[in-house]
């Protein structure tokens, strides 16, 4: 009988009972905005969104139709952890077209290849440990590494991707504290969010350096087959396969909600992953895996993929073009030759987060550039940087949209002047000759 005198002990609020490792996991800047910035009035430059519409739906009714029909009992079914076998051979095939020669053996299906960030994370970090990445880097990426408690140091950008020279002293200053980091986290291709590609002359000397300091490189590749121009860089994983982790997703080239993405390793980090894997899902679904492998064997993938190419380059020079006639000078922006983004630099004395509850109020959105740097530092990396994104909108509400930015940053450019700001000498208002550039 349990003695009604003792006192019961004092029960914490559930919220206390969290583990640790909680502590990093907070709601990025980007989702918190998606709520305001997908009311219909607001042109949205903040959020990541493939565009569908080009996709033959009513083609691919029919298939999936026939996919239960014919094969239900399989596409209903559990299947393997690592990924339907066939598939897996058409992911081969997909990596070809950037170099990659590959085994159906060492692909490891992932739901989309955010889950292979996670589990690749959840493999190599222990608390405390060190990861490098670009700064600034993929949200995503960052929230994986802040789940696992990884430290995470940047490396800086330019207009030609992550900075070997950068990179160099970075490694040396890490040995020098006895620092050896667990891998290098890379978007080389047509960035998220920097919208710059890592040069092809330097995609050999990142990779020396990483193999002479013994450090894993993870190599994220979501957008690598959206390039605007006839350019085709080489995977890091075709120049060095036996040190590069490589993921990919149809999730950009096909349709972000079947979440099929996929991980390429070597063997003996694969078996892992497929445990990993299979902790966290059991398999893969089954179904969306069977949708995609139909899609591929069924159509012309990469003449569909060339209507995408197609679709985002007029946006991205509808973009440039806005920006090139509205921003007042002091901005600089990349000029990306693929994927969805560009990443933009306000004048001195601007400060992107503050200036976006009076952008939405504005009817226009971005993602502030904050979000994509991560630790304590990440308040004064990006303060005068954003996002804008270049995929969902048409051509003509990406112009509206960086008019209306304009406008909004025109006003906040008085305001400083008006009340005066040390780090500002004289920003012209209004259009400018446009002087791309990245920081
Ligand atoms: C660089 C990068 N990596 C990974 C992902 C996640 O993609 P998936 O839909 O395959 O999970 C994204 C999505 O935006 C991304 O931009």
């Amino acid at each position: 009988m349990p003695d009604p005198d003792l006192p019961l002990p004092r029960v914490p609020a559930l919220t206390d009972r969290f583990a640790s490792r909680t502590e990093g996991m907070t709601a990025s800047e980007i989702r918190a905005l998606f709520a305001v910035a997908s009311r219909p009035e607001v042109v949205s430059l903040a959020g990541g969104m493939p565009n569908l519409a080009a996709l033959p739906l009513d083609t691919l009714a029919t298939e999936v139709a026939e996919l239960i029909a014919k094969d239900g009992q399989v596409a209903l079914q559990y299947g393997s952890a690592q990924g339907v076998p066939v598939l897996r051979e058409q992911i081969t095939e997909v990596m070809a077209v950037e170099g990659i020669r590959a085994h159906a053996d060492d692909v490891v299906v992932t739901v989309g290849s955010q889950m292979a960030l996670d589990l690749v994370t959840r493999l190599f970090c222990n608390p405390g440990d060190v990861v490098l990445a670009e700064g600034p880097s993929y949200v995503g990426a960052l929230g994986s590494f802040a789940a696992y408690q990884a430290e995470v140091v940047h490396v800086p950008l330019d207009d030609d991707g992550l900075r070997p020279d950068a990179l160099e002293s970075t490694l040396a200053r890490l040995a020098r504290d006895g620092v050896v980091p667990k891998f290098l986290y890379t978007v080389p291709t047509f960035h998220n969010p920097a919208g710059v590609t890592l040069a092809v002359h330097r995609r050999p000397q990142v990779l020396e350096l990483c193999r002479r300091y013994g450090v894993l490189v993870v190599e994220d590749n979501p957008y690598g087959l959206l390039g605007f121009t006839e350019e085709q860089y080489p995977a890091l994983r075709s120049l060095d396969p036996d040190n590069v982790i490589y993921l990919g997703s149809f999730s950009k080239t096909f349709a972000s909600g079947l979440r099929v993405g996929w991980a390429l390793a070597p063997a003996a980090v694969r078996d892992k992953l497929v445990l990993a894997a299979e902790s966290a899902t059991l398999c893969p679904p089954t179904f969306n895996q069977l949708v995609v492998s139909r899609y591929l064997a069924g159509h012309d993938w990469l003449g569909q993929i060339k209507s995408f190419r197609e679709m985002y380059r007029e946006r991205r020079d509808a973009m440039l073009q806005a920006l090139g006639t509205h921003l007042p000078s002091g901005c600089r922006w990349t000029h990306p030759e693929g994927g969805f983004f560009v990443w933009l630099t306000l004048p001195e004395g601007v400060d992107a987060k503050a200036m976006l509850p009076r952008a939405v109020r504005a009817q226009v959105a971005y993602a502030s550039g904050t979000g994509f740097y991560a630790g304590p530092s990440s308040a004064s990396l990006g303060a005068r940087q954003l996002r804008l994104s270049f995929c969902y909108p048409t051509p003509e509400r990406i112009t509206e949209g960086v008019r209306r930015l304009a406008g909004v940053l025109n006003a906040e450019l008085d305001v400083l002047d008006t009340f005066g700001s040390p780090s500002r000498t004289n920003v012209r208002r209004g259009p400018q000759t446009p002087t791309p550039d990245t920081t």
